[in-house]
């Protein structure tokens, strides 16, 4: 008998053997890609922070969600650019804004994909907040949970009217979830997925998004809202109320510092899990790749492979095309 006994080695020798004891698989179609849209025609402007990526107007919008779908990938995200910022965040309901715009053009010329619309205030705030905002009691400025909630259900119904297939509260107001859901259903869109930003932290990878979307706070910071990012049990307690309000799918949100998140969730619900790979999560790769210092599309397929792995169904990710393009 030949020592050791056991060898795993036998069954890595060809590729043909990896790949069919393969655990985990990743597949275009489990991917998300956001897109950033503002009015207008032939409006493309770069975003510094996120290399590939850029604001692109309605015509552009619809040209990369083309060229996605020619790779496999089905599935967009939409964030808005709005030409003008108020202190309710008025456009995000605006059915002539970027985004409702967006979702028709979309839909008519992809009708088999799927469209999803973050709902949310901070990227039309003149403030840059998630909500309208009030003053507490010691004179301090909070954003106001139930007044925001009000608005987040209109914006809902607004974006399913306009065509789309999910719609994604991402701001972390208390009871978002359920008051979407009865609008979406008292305006007859009982057929409009709720993807829940469940668990949502308060993180410092969102730096390069709010360039994307010209939506930092001009003051303060998100920690009213947002969750702290040592928190797990609570995490769990916000994953409870959303499943309890209504939500179809729960995200965790950011992806890569938050594995044992996605993992805790997965275990939790009978739901799809998804994970948002972030704005700071992308550029690290990018801005490592462009030194030369790790191969780009290796590095994607490892960090996406960990986020499935944790248990995420779903990855909201900007690397849909660098995985496509490294998978071809
Ligand atoms: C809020 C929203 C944010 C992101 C998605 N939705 C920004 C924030 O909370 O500051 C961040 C996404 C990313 O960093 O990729 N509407």
């Amino acid at each position: 008998m030949s020592f050791p006994l056991e060898r795993p080695r036998r069954l890595r020798q060809t590729a043909a053997l990896r790949s069919l004891v393969r655990e985990t698989r990743l597949h275009p179609e489990q991917l998300v890609a956001p897109l950033f849209v503002t009015l207008g025609e032939g409006r493309r402007k770069p975003i510094g922070s996120m290399p590939g990526h850029a604001q692109l107007s309605v015509d552009l919008a619809v040209a990369e969600a083309q060229a996605l779908t020619a790779l496999g990938i089905r599935s967009f995200l939409l964030f808005g650019l709005p030409d003008q910022k108020d202190d309710e965040g008025s456009g995000a309901w605006d059915p002539a804004g970027p985004v409702p715009t967006a979702l028709r053009a979309l839909r008519a010329a992809l009708p088999q994909s799927v469209l999803m619309a973050d709902v949310c205030v901070d990227e039309y705030t003149a403030h840059g907040h998630c909500g309208v905002l009030h003053t507490r009691r010691d004179g301090t400025v909070e954003v106001d949970n139930d007044a925001t909630v009000e608005r987040l259900a209109r914006i809902g119904v607004v974006y399913a009217q306009a065509g789309a297939d999910i719609v994604a509260p991402s701001d972390m107001m208390d009871g978002r979830v359920g008051a979407v859901r009865r609008a979406l259903d008292a305006a007859g869109h009982d057929e409009t997925v709720v993807m829940a930003y469940a668990v949502k932290y308060a993180s410092a990878f969102y730096g390069p998004f709010r360039e994307a979307a010209d939506c930092a706070p001009k003051f303060g910071d998100r920690a009213g809202y947002q969750m702290d990012p040592a928190n797990t049990r609570e995490a769990l307690r916000e994953v409870r109320l959303d499943v309890e309000e209504g939500a179809d799918i729960v995200m965790v949100k950011p992806a890569l510092a938050y594995l044992d998140v996605i993992r805790a969730v997965k275990d939790a619900v009978n739901i799809p899990v998804a994970a948002y790979n972030v704005s700071g999560e992308y550029a690290m790769l990018h801005a490592a790749a462009q030194n030369g210092w790790i191969d780009l599309h290796r590095a994607v397929r490892e960090t996406l492979l960990s986020i499935r792995r944790a248990g995420a169904d779903i990855i909201v990710t900007y690397h849909a095309r660098d995985l496509a393009e490294a998978m071809a």
